[in-house]
Parts: C-alpha cells; sequence; structure tokens
C-alpha cells in the first residue's frame, strides 16, 4: 500500500518534471526563432559553436586590449531591446513589498522542491519599488572579482564611472589602488556570509560585517535570497542586523523570474550556460540602465596573457577550476562572449593595466 502510493508520488513528479522541462526548452525556442533573424545574433552563435568546440582547450590565455575601443550606440539601443523581450531589469531586480505577505511560501528557484517561509524581517526589508526605477547612466562600471585587478592602477577609472556595481561583497579598502573604493550596487550571495564573515556566529565577526555595511553608505546591496535552500538563515541573520542597526543601505532581493530569464536570453543567442555567473547577470542588467559598459576584473584563467599566475579572487585564497564542468558556471564560455561584444563596440572589457589619460 505504502510503496503504491510511493511509486504514484515518484510518478507524479517526474511528469511534472518533464512538463517543465518541456515547456522551457519550447519557450527557448520560441525566442530563437524570432530572434536569430537579428545579425549579431548569426554572428555570435557562429563564435559560440566555436567555443563549444574546445577551442579554449588549444589556446586558452587571450590576447586582449583595449586599444582603439570605440563604442557603438546603435548596437547597444539593439542589445537593450532584445534583452527586453526576456526581462526587464528595472522589475526583475528586485521583488517588492507588494509581491508577498509575512508567511507567505515561495519555492527557491533553483530547487523548486524546497521552500521558503517570507519572514516578517525579510518582508520588512524589501523595497517598496524597484530600486532602479527610471535610473539612467552615460557609464556603469561592472567590476568582477578577478585577481587580473592587483597591480592593474584602475581604481581610478572605475570609480570615474557614473553607476559602480560590485560583486559578492569584495573587500576594497586596502585594494583601492586597482579596484576604486565606490559602489553602487553591490551584490552578496548568501554564502559569503559563511566563506568571509565566519556565519556571523560570534561578536567580532559580526561587528566586522556590520563595518562592511556601514560603508556601503545608502547603495544598493543586493541579495540573492530565493536561489537555493541553506543560506535562509544567514540571510535573516544579516537582515536582522541591517534592521537593528539601523544601516542606510537600501537592500534587494533578485526576481523569481530573473535567472531563467537571463538565462534564456544567452540561450537564444547559443551562449550555451548553465547558469550565468553574477558578472554576466550583472552586465545583462545593466544593459537596461547604462549607456557604456566598463567591465574591469573579468578573466576566468589561471595565467594571464604573459603566462603569469593569476588569482581567481584579488582578495582571497580560493581556487577555482575554470575549465570543470562540475561547477554552475561556465566562465571561459561567457569571456569569449563579452570579448566578442567588446569587439564590436557594444562593452568595453578591461583585463590590463589602466593608464591615465
Ligand atoms: C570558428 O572556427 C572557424 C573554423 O575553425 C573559423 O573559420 C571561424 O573564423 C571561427 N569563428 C569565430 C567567430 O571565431
Ligand atoms: C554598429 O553595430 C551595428 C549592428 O551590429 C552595425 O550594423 C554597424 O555597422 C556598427 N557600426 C559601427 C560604426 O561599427
Ligand atoms: C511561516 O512562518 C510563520 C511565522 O513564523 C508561521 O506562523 C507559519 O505557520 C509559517 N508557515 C508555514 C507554512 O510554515
Ligand atoms: C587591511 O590591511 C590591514 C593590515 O594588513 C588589516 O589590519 C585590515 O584588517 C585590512 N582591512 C580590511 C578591510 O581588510
Ligand atoms: C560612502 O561615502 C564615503 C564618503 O562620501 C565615500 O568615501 C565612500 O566611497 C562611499 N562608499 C561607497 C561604497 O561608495
Ligand atoms: C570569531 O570566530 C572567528 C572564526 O569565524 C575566529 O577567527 C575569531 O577568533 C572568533 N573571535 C572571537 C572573539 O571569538
Amino acid at each position: 500500500m505504502r510503496l503504491s502510493r510511493k511509486r504514484w508520488t515518484i510518478c507524479t513528479i517526474s511528469i511534472l518534471l518533464i512538463f517543465y522541462k518541456t515547456k522551457e526548452i519550447t519557450r527557448s525556442e520560441e525566442h530563437q526563432e524570432t530572434q536569430l533573424a537579428g545579425e549579431i545574433f548569426l554572428s555570435t552563435s557562429r563564435l559560440m559553436r566555436n567555443a563549444s568546440e574546445g577551442t579554449f582547450g588549444k589556446a586558452p590565455y587571450f590576447q586582449h586590449s583595449v586599444s582603439g575601443w570605440r563604442l557603438n550606440s546603435s548596437l547597444v539601443m539593439i542589445i537593450r531591446k532584445e534583452i527586453l523581450h526576456f526581462l526587464d531589469a528595472e522589475r526583475d531586480v528586485s521583488v517588492v513589498k507588494s509581491n508577498f505577505k509575512p508567511g507567505d511560501i515561495i519555492h527557491y528557484v533553483l530547487d523548486r522542491r524546497r521552500t521558503l517561509n517570507i519572514s516578517h524581517t525579510l518582508h520588512s526589508l524589501l523595497p517598496d519599488a524597484s530600486p532602479m526605477k527610471n535610473r539612467r547612466f552615460n557609464t556603469c562600471a561592472v567590476v568582477g572579482n578577478s585577481g587580473v585587478l592587483l597591480n592593474s592602477g584602475c581604481g581610478k577609472e572605475i570609480d570615474s564611472n557614473d553607476f559602480v556595481i560590485r560583486c559578492n561583497l569584495a573587500p576594497l579598502a586596502n585594494f583601492s589602488e586597482d579596484v576604486g573604493l565606490r559602489s553602487d550596487f553591490t551584490t552578496m550571495n548568501p554564502s559569503v556570509i559563511q566563506r568571509a564573515f565566519g556565519g556571523l556566529r560570534n561578536e567580532s565577526d559580526r561587528e566586522r560585517f556590520v563595518q562592511r555595511l556601514i560603508m556601503l553608505n545608502d547603495s544598493i546591496l543586493w541579495i540573492p535570497a530565493f536561489m537555493v535552500k541553506g543560506g535562509e538563515k544567514h540571510v535573516e541573520g544579516v537582515n536582522e542586523l541591517i534592521l537593528n542597526r539601523k544601516l542606510l543601505l537600501r537592500t534587494a532581493y533578485p526576481s523569481l523570474r530573473l535567472i531563467h530569464a537571463v538565462r534564456g536570453y544567452w540561450l537564444t543567442n547559443k551562449v550555451n550556460i548553465k547558469r550565468p555567473s553574477t558578472g554576466l547577470l550583472m552586465y545583462t542588467l545593466a544593459t537596461r540602465f547604462c549607456n557604456e559598459i566598463h567591465l574591469y576584473g573579468f578573466w576566468p584563467f589561471p595565467k594571464d596573457s604573459s603566462g603569469n599566475p593569476v588569482k581567481y579572487h584579488y582578495y582571497d585564497k580560493l581556487k577555482y577550476r575554470y575549465f570543470s564542468n562540475a561547477g554552475p558556471h561556465r566562465m571561459p564560455l561567457e569571456f569569449k562572449t563579452l570579448k566578442f561584444l567588446h569587439e564590436r563596440g557594444a562593452l568595453k572589457l578591461t583585463t590590463s593595466k589602466c593608464t591615465r589619460p
């Protein structure tokens, strides 16, 4: 009796899963047909076919230069419009208060079987309206965390952008020459709390964390809280600290559809990613708000183009296997895509030292 019920449950779940997968595939195929007409996409798709054929294995370390780079504004506009078919960053950058009430149950975006109960604390920190509503900038920097930034001297140049986006609450204080100090939008995966702040378990870790948040002033802290189960205690701890210490920063929590929409856009262009990295996610969002997007600290290779070792993060000792298929990201493929867009003037990708103008 119990066994057969279990079989039924498994069977129902499988059917549901197949249904979801089919729906997903059909949707991305639909998009594909409408999109492939665009010329940038035809060339991107050729590029991507090469990338997936493993051209990386043979010549992994790119020569890349910013000299002679020029913005192509009409291409920037085309890309913005294409991405708007998949998501509206103004809306999808964050859920808002009116989307939920305390006690609502949501399914995690990347783990649909698990659920999260929206707490009062979390609900009180949801913004009333999108923190990016009607915000437009001429120049934006998206700063990745690669060790390629060390000794780059890019700090001043990065800070001179009208809007600066940074990833995973990377430390700035002791690296300002190379990475700058300004941040208008900072992402923070819940896992950072465990990795860099001891899970906020003792007072000194909590204080160190609060000091880091105080340095954000009233800028945006973007917390992907609905992706996978596991970080909810950390998110709750962070939220309580923000409220109790009356911190000025403005919290944002990406919408439940954002990551699938971003993936859909890139898949449609044959950029065959499993899950976009935070860096690619930020570029995709920034196309909505920024005319000229400057990327720094994107370099998913263990050596630079002269063969010198490059750290994964500029600020810690973490190791990463860039070419492994086990991880969630395909960063060399993402990099090749960004380099392609750089060459066409859609964005500016700086991987070398910054020279003073
Ligand atoms: C892809 O590979 C082919 C043959 O290997 C080459 O001719 C072509 O230029 C490559 N395309 C890109 C965009 O790298
Ligand atoms: C800018 O990009 C568009 C679309 O790809 C292209 O048609 C145009 O020739 C480019 N302009 C320049 C100056 O490269
Ligand atoms: C969600 O949390 C609230 C407050 O802690 C609790 O009253 C409610 O029963 C929870 N709901 C579920 C379905 O767990
Ligand atoms: C910067 O470096 C100093 C000396 O090495 C260290 O005491 C301090 O904690 C560092 N600051 C940050 C924010 O990491
Ligand atoms: C916060 O404000 C101070 C003083 O204006 C500024 O130096 C600092 O760069 C700001 N922090 C960020 C993250 O922008
Ligand atoms: C707090 O925990 C960290 C590890 O997360 C440890 O290095 C530190 O010594 C602890 N501090 C105190 C005061 O217990």
